[in-house]
């Protein structure tokens, strides 16, 4: 996404990381008339980020950042735009509390770190940008993507996770995040909490209310699923094969693996996980059979 303004001048590193403060680096630190233009950046992304998954509304923008406390991670090219560069996309993630189901039905407190928007501009999908910003983002929170939430995950993005991470078998939930097989074993006692009975019945709500759930009252229609499905990306049920967040969670497209990896991005980034590497491994075997004719 191309601005009328030098991309390069407001981030200097190839993955900008922005929190409330919407400075990127020392350059724009004190300075209004660059963190003007990093506003307009974010908010730039955040509609074409809305537009693109159907949403009335956007759930990004540079006031909603000043006033969460979730994290932007934006990804330029320097290259483009005749040296000026471009704004590729950026990934929000941000903790929540969830209350969440696990395998045999136990409700579970827990607070993980959530994808809560994420977007690569529409002419530079499926070139490797999304994997280089996700995961610049893993490594620099030092974590696996089966120890995250997904908030209402679009049937893209659900297709990203499988064939990346090969994330395809989730855990059903009553509210409209996603979480893998995995989540719950992989967590402390600490940082996963069985519900007390007393207060399931009580005032804890199951679930905890969504941005995009803000998004929609904010514009005075009827919330999901009560809604009529507004785009083919939220209305693909007919596609789906396997398990869904019951009654609430999106509908998606089946799990692919594809057998060759995206051109381009930064695949050296990649965190050290054996989950991770397996995924890729399997990839990498599928793409060798498939080349030396093997079916
Ligand atoms: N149709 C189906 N799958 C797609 C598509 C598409 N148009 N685009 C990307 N993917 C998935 C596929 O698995 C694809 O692999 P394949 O080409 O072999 O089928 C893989 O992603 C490609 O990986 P990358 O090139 O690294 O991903 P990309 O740079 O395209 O970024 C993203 C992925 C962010 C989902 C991007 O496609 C996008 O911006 N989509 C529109 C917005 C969106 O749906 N965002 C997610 C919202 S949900 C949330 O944020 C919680």
């Amino acid at each position: 996404m191309e601005f009328p303004f030098d991309i390069n001048q407001l981030f200097s590193e190839r993955v900008s990381i922005l929190d409330q403060t919407l400075v990127a680096g020392r350059k724009s630190a004190g300075r209004p008339d660059l963190q003007e233009q990093i506003a307009t950046v974010i908010d730039g992304l955040g509609k074409a980020s809305a537009k693109a998954q159907q949403l009335p509304a956007p759930i990004t923008s540079a006031s909603k950042l000043q006033s969460q406390r979730h994290q932007i991670y934006l990804l330029k090219d320097g290259e483009h735009s005749g040296g000026r560069g471009v704004a590729v996309g950026f990934l929000k993630v941000g903790y929540k509390k969830l209350f969440l189901l696990d395998r045999q039905g136990a409700h579970i407190e827990a607070e993980p770190l959530c994808v809560l928007d994420f977007y690569i501009a529409e002419n530079l999908q499926r070139h490797g940008y999304g994997l280089e910003l996700f995961d610049f983002m893993l490594q620099h929170k030092n974590l696996e993507p089966v120890l995250m939430a997904y908030d209402r995950p679009s049937p893209k993005f659900l297709s990203f996770l499988a064939k990346h991470y090969c994330l395809t078998q989730s855990v059903p939930q009553v509210n409209n995040f996603v979480v893998f097989e995995g989540f719950f074993h992989n967590k402390t006692a600490a940082q996963l909490r069985k519900v007390p009975p007393k207060k399931l019945e009580g005032e804890i709500k199951p679930y905890s209310l969504m941005e995009r759930e803000v998004v929609r009252q904010e514009q005075k229609t009827l919330p999901w699923p009560f809604a009529p499905p507004q785009s083919p990306q939220r209305s693909v049920s007919s596609q789906c094969s396997h398990s869904l967040s019951v009654g609430s969670s999106p509908s998606r497209m089946p799990p692919r693996f594809a057998q060759s990896a995206s051109p381009g991005g930064n695949r050296d980034q990649s965190p050290q996980s054996p989950h991770i590497d397996r995924c890729r491994a399997r990839r990498a075997s599928s793409l060798n059979r498939s080349q030396l004719g093997f079916h």
